[in-house]
Parts: structure tokens; C-alpha cells; sequence
């Protein structure tokens, strides 16, 4: 529930990437020994992922921010239902396993479903690893005598295929080599953690990746890079708000695409080495904005900002070239008063009021886009069901926009 009409002001604390996180869990199952993780955010897909470790036979001590995986009695066994049915990412557990154990059987993953989100580029990649691949109740049976490298080009620019290339290929026998890589920072993140574990991946960030396979790997601590998304959706309810507030704890080089389409439409940004600050305008202008894989807008950022382009004079053009239907927040907007109109893999968004109203979450970047919706709306109240998918992403949620000086509550507290 929200009352809005509040500007945010203050200063936030990013925590750890989510998109990282559940990527470095499963990574960490590639080692022998024990692996810490930190500045690990709460979540309930980290959670979840923490269990799937367990159900393996790690042990996993979860405190606070911190996480520590000892994987050395962990086992490979058929995992076709259950927790990883609840978990998209759980798709790295496939190359981890293969990795170390030559074998996977994993049910094909859940998540957010906003559409189809098909994984043959993974598969096509365990094949070219030497891996045979068969469905078996909706599950992926996936093994290898020995993974030898190979030279991967990726159809599709992926970030799940590229993790998951890179982890199977860490243990393989000899170089693989992935063309056309997904180059988001949780790629790096991964590929240090990976390198740390005693892997030896270069080129990781770029769109070339080779990976020189290891026979053994090995524990290590290391802290998780700052959620770029989550830091991006505050400095756009920070601007829709017409707030003022300080984004801490992130690297101003991952929010680089955000920054700019916001100055394009009048915000003023102050960046400092770990922190950027956002000051709201009463006017912004109308931009287009087209969400790419990175360095480009980050798709995950594309239904935020959705919202605040309806608080922008004129028209804007939003458009989703990673997913091209990515749009299922839109029929909420409009119920909440927002002019806007599908066409194709573009939403037409002329600036608008909006009014308060009872709202659904339909997925978690979704539901970050009614949440900001709600802080602009000074009258009545906004209710907002599904918030589970906004529990996935953000954490201490209620409790940050709190202290933001929003009015904003959960019904059942
Ligand atoms: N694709 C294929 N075949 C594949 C893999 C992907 O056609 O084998 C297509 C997808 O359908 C999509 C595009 O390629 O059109 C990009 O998908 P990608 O594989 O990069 O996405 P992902 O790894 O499944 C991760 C994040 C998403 C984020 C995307 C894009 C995780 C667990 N998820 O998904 O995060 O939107 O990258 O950056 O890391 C979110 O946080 O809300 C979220 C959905």
C-alpha cells in the first residue's frame, strides 16, 4: 500500500546483485572447499538457491549479508522438481554440476515467466562441450564422459548461456572459447569468483571469452559487486518523485545508460566514486529510450522507467529489443490513469497524472514500476498485490522507501 505525493529524500544502500548472486551460489559448488560470499543481498530467490545446495549435501551457513558454502560432500543428483522449479537461475546449477560432476539432471527452470525465455543457447554450448542432452520429464538430463573445450559462438547474446558456458568449461579438458558473450558486469563478477576458485578465464566483460580448463578448483572469499538494477530503480523514483537522493554503495560505471537518459530528460545527476546522487525537476522532457543488452539500458530497468516517462511532457518511445514483450505493467499504468500504447515491442507513453488504484505485480521488474508509480500519486491510496515478485529483487524494500520519507506499508503488518 502506498500513499504518494512524497518526494524521496535521503540516502539509500544498495546491497549485492541479485543477478550475481544466483550465479555465484551455484558457481561456488565448482570448488573442493569452502567458498564465503559477501555482501550478498536478502533475498528470497538467495534463499532459495541456499536450500538447492542443501538438498545437494553442502553445507551452507547464511548470516546476514554473508554466506559461507562448503561444498566438499555435495553430490550430484536428479533435482527434477521442487525449488528449482521456483527459481529461473536455477539453469547454473546444469553447468555446475556438469563441471564437477559430469552430470546434471535438472527440472527446466521457473521464475519470471513475462515470456518465453528459451535456453537452447546453454544446451547448444553443453553440447559443444562434448555433453549429450535429453529431456526427461520436463526435466534436462545432461551428461559427459569428459568436457573438452570448444569454440562456442552464441546465436543469441545471453547472459545465463555465457555463465553457464563458463562454469561447465572451467573443468573441461583444454580451451573453449565463447564468441559473441554477454558482457554484463555480473559476467565479470562471475568470472573473478570463478578465477579465484583457481579458473583461468580472460576476456570476461568482453564479447570474446576463453576459458582455460582446470582439473581442480578450490575455495575463496570474495564480495559480491553492488545490484546495478536495484540502484537504478531508486534514482528513477527518486526523479518521479521529484525527490533528492543520495544512490550509495555502487559503481557509477554500471548505471552509465540510466544516467544519461535521465539528464537527456532533465534530471540532475551528481556522480561521486561510489554514490550518485539524484535531484528531481518539476519538467522533464520526453526521451526515447531503446533497453539493449549491456552497456546499453538495462531491459530490467525498462519498466521503471516506463513509469516515470509518464510524468515527461510529450511523447515517449519505449523499446525492449532483449525482450520484446516485456510489457505486461503497462495494462496496470493504464488503470492508474497512464496514456500509453503498445505497438509491437515499443510502448507510445504520453505524459500523464496518475491516479491511485488497486494494481497487480505481474513480475518483479513489473512490480517495481507500480511501486514507483504509486510514490508519484498524491491522492488516495495504491494497492499493489503480487508482491512476492518485488521480494525477489529488493531487499528491505518498505523499510529503505521508509526511510526515503514515503508513506508505504505492507497490508498484513
Ligand atoms: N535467449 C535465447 N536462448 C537462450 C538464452 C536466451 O533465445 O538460450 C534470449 C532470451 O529469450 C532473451 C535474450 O536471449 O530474449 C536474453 O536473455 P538472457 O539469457 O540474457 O537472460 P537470462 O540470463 O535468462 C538474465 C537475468 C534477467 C535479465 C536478463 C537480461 C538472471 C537470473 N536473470 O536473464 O533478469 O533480464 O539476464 O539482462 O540473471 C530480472 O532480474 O528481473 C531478470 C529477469
Amino acid at each position: 500500500m502506498i500513499a504518494g505525493g512524497r518526494p524521496l529524500r535521503g540516502t539509500v544502500q544498495i546491497s549485492g546483485a541479485k543477478n550475481s548472486a544466483i550465479a555465484l551460489i551455484p558457481a561456488a559448488i565448482l570448488s573442493e572447499t569452502t567458498v564465503t560470499l559477501d555482501n550478498l543481498p536478502t533475498l528470497s530467490d538467495v534463499a532459495i538457491y541456499a536450500e538447492l545446495l542443501q538438498d545437494l549435501g553442502a553445507t551452507v551457513h547464511w548470516n546476514e549479508d554473508q554466506m559461507v558454502i562448503d561444498p566438499s560432500r555435495l553430490v550430484s543428483k536428479p533435482m527434477p522438481n521442487g525449488n528449482v522449479k521456483k527459481l529461473r537461475a536455477s539453469y547454473y546449477l546444469m553447468g555446475a554440476l556438469l563441471g564437477r560432476f559430469g552430470e546434471a539432471t535438472i527440472g527446466l527452470p521457473g521464475g519470471c515467466n513475462f515470456e518465453p525465455r528459451p535456453i537452447d543457447q546453454h544446451i547448444k554450448g553443453f553440447e559443444a562441450l562434448g555433453a549429450q542432452v535429453s529431456t526427461e520429464n520436463g526435466a534436462l538430463h545432461i551428461q559427459a564422459k569428459q568436457l573438452r573445450g570448444a569454440k562456442i559462438y552464441l546465436d543469441v547474446v545471453s547472459v545465463g548461456a555465457t555463465i553457464n558456458i563458463m562454469l561447465a568449461a572451467s573443468r573441461a579438458k583444454g580451451v573453449t572459447i565463447i564468441e559473441n558473450a554477454a558482457k554484463e558486469p555480473e559476467i565479470i563478477d562471475v568470472a573473478t569468483l570463478l578465477n579465484s576458485m583457481g579458473a583461468k578465464i580472460k576476456g570476461a566483460g568482453t564479447e570474446t571469452i576463453r576459458v582455460e580448463g582446470v582439473d581442480e578448483m578450490h575455495g575463496c572469499r570474495h564480495s559480491i559487486i553492488p545490484d546495478r538494477i536495484q540502484a537504478g530503480t531508486y534514482m528513477i523514483a527518486a526523479a518521479a518523485t521529484r525527490g533528492d537522493v543520495i544512490v550509495d554503495n555502487v559503481i557509477p560505471k554500471h548505471l552509465e545508460a540510466v544516467t544519461a537518459k535521465l539528464q537527456e530528460m532533465g534530471v540532475h545527476i551528481f556522480e561521486m566514486d561510489e554514490s550518485i546522487r539524484v535531484v528531481g525537476q518539476p519538467i522533464y522532457e520526453s526521451v526515447d529510450v531503446k533497453a539493449l543488452v549491456y552497456p546499453g539500458f538495462a531491459t530490467d530497468l525498462q519498466s521503471p522507467m516506463g513509469t516515470l516517462l509518464t510524468q515527461a511532457r510529450g511523447v515517449s518511445i519505449i523499446s525492449d529489443y532483449v525482450y520484446s514483450n516485456r510489457f505486461k505493467y503497462i495494462p496496470e499504468l493504464v488503470r492508474m490513469g497512464a496514456k500509453i500504447k503498445l505497438e509491437g515491442r515499443s510502448a507510445v507513453i504520453e505524459g500523464s497524472k496518475l491516479s491511485a488504484a488497486k494494481v497487480k505485480a505481474t513480475d518483479l521488474r513489473a512490480g517495481a514500476a507500480l511501486v514507483i508509480a504509486g510514490l508519484t500519486v498524491a491522492e488516495g491510496i495504491t494497492e499493489i498485490t503480487g508482491v512476492e515478485y518485488i521480494d525477489r529483487g529488493y531487499d528491505h524494500l518498505v523499510t529503505n522507501l521508509l526511510n526515503l520519507g514515503a508513506e508505504v506499508w505492507r497490508s498484513n503488518d
